[in-house]
């Protein structure tokens, strides 16, 4: 298989034009006397060993079930955006709001960009401060009408799938948003080998609960041995996966704790296509980064993931076997272990699975999100690049992946990522070629090259940041079939120019 496949995306405009707007029902004032809960941080955990500080920062379960639908309020959903941590605004900033309404019967076809003759946003953003005590009234929220795909059956697991990885207690921690939202209520089970579990035994049992609690299918496990590096630990954790797995279970999916899914469905049905009944397969993803495949050569890269069919599992992750393994590769890469011991103990090859990515680009990863694409599962978010991918992914929740990523056009000029942002172009659409991705990002190794396309797709230049306006999003809330997303424009000190909010509230 080869990935030039995924990448036949078919920009053409279509112009499913529909500019009906719909005038909500009640009209949008505020009114600060009745702000509802919102959602805090709180220290949930008992004070145990030197955890508690790393404890007290996971979020409270119930309270930030508890959001409200209806906001009446102007600035609720924003104040809730910054009660959440997670976004900043300058004291005085500029805000909108543009509601959206599924439109029937479109049928959505994910390559096409739904084409609205309307303007995204308008000219209406309000100066506002985040403590301002007076009212603030705009116009009613004026829906576009807009097709919005379905949500994946909230009762579907995925306990074809198992996970494993490595990391250390501190990590898990910080990782528990992420995981969670991709793991939880999934059955799909998932065991991690806590580097430093016998410094934290009590933590763990505490974090353990937390997850479980979020419905996380997880069992942190100490090392085989104390001797083994992180990424002896990273392959030898298959060996309790193997025990804890039943016949269920098709694929080992072996990760790095940064390795991320907007959703299981996608991956689930992609590795469903392959033919892995009482098979060998090895399936992941090679580096984007030339340099890096030059050196590491053919494997799947373990921020993409590696995934075994079952009947290699069994094979190459009995104790037995695995002890060997260990034996026969130096302990520094997890990955490539996984890979000699796969090569030296099967026939199986790595099939390249496309839109997995191991994200070896650095930076500015704009140009990838605002391809359209459909990317399986995101890594190196929260370390080469920096973005709120749960913030972001949690369109999935609302929308399936079809959504996610999906781009809306708007007026002459703007184009809407769902779920990353709203990027308005002063050349106007027809300046760029949208079936390219832009080459924003910076390399990860060596020099400049020409090999980005193997991966990556065709791809075009950068757009010059005077030419184009992007508004990011920073946080989302879905709740019933109602999803609210916060996308911020941040203002330059060297101006005085103030933040920009957009809210978009979507709507079925
Ligand atoms: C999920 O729920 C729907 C409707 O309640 C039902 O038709 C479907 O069979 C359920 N699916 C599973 C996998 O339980
Ligand atoms: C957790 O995973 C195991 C192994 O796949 C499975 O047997 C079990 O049913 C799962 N638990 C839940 C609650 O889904
Ligand atoms: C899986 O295991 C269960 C219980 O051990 C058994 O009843 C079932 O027939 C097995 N399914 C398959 C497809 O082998």
């Amino acid at each position: 298989m080869t990935t030039s496949s995924v990448f036949r995306r078919r920009a053409a405009l279509v112009v499913a034009a529909s500019a009906v707007s719909l005038i909500l029902g009640h009209l949008w004032l505020t009114n600060y006397d009745s702000l509802p809960d919102l959602p805090r941080l709180k220290s949930l955990l008992h004070p145990v060993e030197d955890n508690t500080a790393l404890l007290q920062n996971l979020p409270d379960l119930e309270s930030s079930l508890s959001v409200t639908e209806g906001d009446d309020n102007t600035l609720d959903f924003v104040r809730r955006a910054s009660e959440s941590g997670h976004v900043t605004f300058s004291a005085e900033f500029k805000y909108t709001k543009r509601c959206f309404q599924e439109a029937d019967g479109f049928d959505i076809d994910r390559h096409d960009i739904a084409n609205t003759v309307e303007p995204l946003i308008t000219e209406h953003f309000l100066q506002v401060k985040l403590d301002q005590t007076g009212p603030v009234t705009t116009e009613p929220c004026a829906a576009l009408s807009i097709p919005i795909a379905k949500p994946y059956p909230e009762n579907a697991t995925y306990h074809n799938l198992a996970f494993g990885m490595a990391t250390t207690f501190s990590r898990l921690v910080e990782a528990f948003d992420s995981i969670s939202h991709w793991a939880s209520g999934s059955g799909s089970l998932l065991v991690v080998i806590v580097e430093d579990y016998t410094e934290h035994q009590r933590g763990i049992s505490e974090l353990l609960a937390h997850y479980h609690k979020a419905q996380v299918n997880a069992t942190f496990i100490p090392p085989v041995s104390s001797r083994h590096s992180t990424s002896q630990s990273h392959f030898m954790v298959l060996n309790t996966m193997i025990v804890m797995s039943g016949n269920e279970t098709e694929w080992f999916g072996l990760l790095d704790d940064d390795t991320f899914f907007p959703h299981l469905a996608p991956l689930s049905a992609a590795l469903g296509i392959l033919d892995h009944d009482d098979k060998d397969l090895y399936v992941g993803a090679l580096s984007e980064d030339w340099p890096s495949l030059e050196k590491f050569g053919l494997m799947a890269f373990g921020g993409a993931g590696a995934y075994i069919s079952a009947h290699l599992a069994r094979k190459i992750g009995a104790m037995q076997t695995a002890r060997q393994c260990l034996r026969e590769s130096p302990p520094d890469f997890g990955d490539v272990l996984i890979r000699d011991c796969i090569y030296r103990h099967s026939n199986a090859r790595l099939t390249v699975l496309p839109n997995l990515f191991q994200h070896d680009l650095t930076r500015d990863m704009r140009g990838f999100f605002e391809s359209g694409i459909e990317p399986l599962n995101l890594h190196h978010w929260n370390s080469w690049y920096k973005e709120p991918v749960v913030a972001m992914a949690r369109a999935a929740k609302f929308c399936g992946c079809v959504c996610f990523l999906q781009r809306f056009a708007f007026g002459s000029d703007t184009i809407l990522s769902n779920g990353y942002s709203i990027s308005i172009y002063a050349n106007g659409l027809g300046s760029i070629d949208l079936a390219k991705m832009e080459r924003t990002w910076g390399n990860a190794a060596g020099e400049e090259d020409l090999k980005w396309a193997y991966t990556m797709g065709p791809m075009r230049d950068r757009v010059p940041d005077d030419e184009r306006k992007t508004y990011y999003l920073q946080y989302t809330e879905v709740v019933g079939q109602l999803m609210r997303q916060l996308y911020v424009r941040k203002g330059s000190g060297d101006t005085g120019s103030s933040d920009e909010v957009v809210e978009l509230v979507w709507m079925r």
